[in-house]
């Protein structure tokens, strides 16, 4: 696969061959990030590539559309097996734009949206001043409760019977616990609002049966494709078939233009994957490796938002260990672990400091690793971040790290091909 690029162009197939290095050789547990398999990356980087595709299968723009056909096809049937949804649309290049789909679909600017707030686990594109979601609508935010650090469903409800909003988002990119999607349909009932739901980080516990499913509550329902559901780097909505029209409409012309094919080929590949057996084990094991990380932390003292965790993700909170999100990321980043600083819910820090750090189970899961490896991390987690300003350590565990990851193999072939 390498060859070509190192002959055209070396520089760039040094940095792709670093890259295949960090990935093998560091620890992976940014809980968005995942690795997908071969035959993904084989599609995604195929000669679909070349080809424009405006429309949908059996009418598009273009010519010479029947086998990107067949691979839209393929991908939207896998879909709706995987998710039982009416319907579906594969063309969303990123989780915003699938979210910004629905949001022209059903709103028009100044329309209120109820939603996440960020500093609480929700996402960017759910509202965020900072971003088109924040600047187009006029978005109110919930949150979690100060003392369980779940959803407050009182607070949704009393903010919903005050706002009238016509879209709630229910969905985060960093909540450890399992949401109650009908929990949110009774309120947007008794208020008359459309329900989207945002899975990006869940969608591979949903496919499986491992968290609720939203399909049943809620009128949208986003997702990438790239998180738990190891697939390329994309977005996806599923709709209600009363809606089906109005979004595929939204999708293109409304807000994109020719779809990324070799990307839709590349999520036929990965769907596929996700509707096999070993699929929800994997999932499965994703879940359990987060327990027992968790546990890990907390027997080493570790606070984690809300207790705990029900899915592929934790929160840990750093204060009562006097270090910040940000010095964490930076000490661990040294000892090959790599994390991200998140805020937690009231956190007293501005967001590039942040008083925590977010973990995730999904990539170093993909590598075969189970409870005993977590329990290692655990271990290393905790060794750095009690001995933050000592280099040795570092040291010590980036090479137990490189140890740990060598008994893991990812990418062999690749990395085989950057040797020679
Ligand atoms: C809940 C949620 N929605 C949407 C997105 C956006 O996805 P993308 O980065 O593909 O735009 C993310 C990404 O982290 C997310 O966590």
């Amino acid at each position: 696969m390498m060859e070509e690029i190192w002959r055209v162009d070396p520089q760039l197939a040094e940095a792709i061959c670093k890259e295949i290095d960090r990935q093998a050789y560091k620890l992976e547990l940014i809980a968005s990030e995942n690795f997908a398999s071969m035959a993904v990356l084989q599609a995604q980087g195929c000669v679909m590539t070349n080809k424009y595709a405006e429309g949908y299968p059996g009418k598009r723009y273009y010519g010479g559309c029947q086998w990107v056909d067949v691979a839209e096809d393929l991908a939207r049937e896998r879909a709706k097996e995987l998710f039982g949804c009416h319907h579906v649309n594969v063309q969303p290049h990123s989780g915003t734009q699938a979210n910004m789909a629905v949001y022209m679909a059903v709103l028009k600017p100044g329309d209120t949206i109820l939603a996440m707030d960020l500093a609480h686990g929700g996402h960017l594109s759910h509202g965020a001043s900072i971003n088109f979601s924040g600047q187009l609508y006029n978005v109110v935010f919930y949150g979690v409760d100060r003392e369980k650090e779940t959803i407050d469903f009182h607070q949704v409800r009393e903010l919903a019977l005050k706002h009238r909003p016509r879209l709630i988002v229910v969905g985060a990119s960093a909540y450890p616990r399992v949401i109650d999607f009908a929990a949110f349909r009774e309120i947007a009932d008794e208020v008359g609002a459309y329900i989207m739901a945002d899975i990006a980080h869940i969608a591979g516990l949903v496919a499986t049966g491992l968290h609720p499913s939203p399909i049943p509550y809620c009128e949208f329902v986003t997702t990438t494709t790239h998180k738990t559901l190891r697939g390329p780097r994309g977005g996806m909505i599923m709709c209600r078939q009363e809606f089906a029209q109005v979004i595929d409409k939204t999708v293109f012309p409304g807000i994109q233009g020719g779809p990324l094919m070799h990307v839709i080929a590349a999520k036929a590949v990965a769907f596929k994957e996700a509707l096999s057996p070993d699929f929800r084990e994997y999932q499965s094991q994703i879940v359990k490796n987060a327990a027992a990380l968790a546990g890990t932390l907390q027997e080493k003292g570790f606070r984690l938002v809300s207790g705990g965790t029900d899915n592929h993700l934790m929160l840990v909170d750093l204060r009562s260990k006097g270090i910040t999100g940000k010095e964490a990321e930076g000490a661990l980043e040294e000892a090959a672990i790599t994390v991200n600083k998140n805020m937690i819910p009231f956190d007293p820090q501005k967001p590039f400091i942040a008083s925590g750090i977010r973990i995730g189970t999904p990539a170093v899961t993909t590598r075969g690793m189970k409870e005993p490896e977590m329990v290692a991390i655990g271990e290393m987690i905790a060794r750095v971040l009690e001995h933050p300003g000592d280099p040795r350590v570092r040291r010590e565990v980036a090479d137990q790290v490189r140890e740990l990851c060598r008994r893991f193999p990812l990418y062999d072939r690749l990395q085989r091909e950057c040797q020679s």
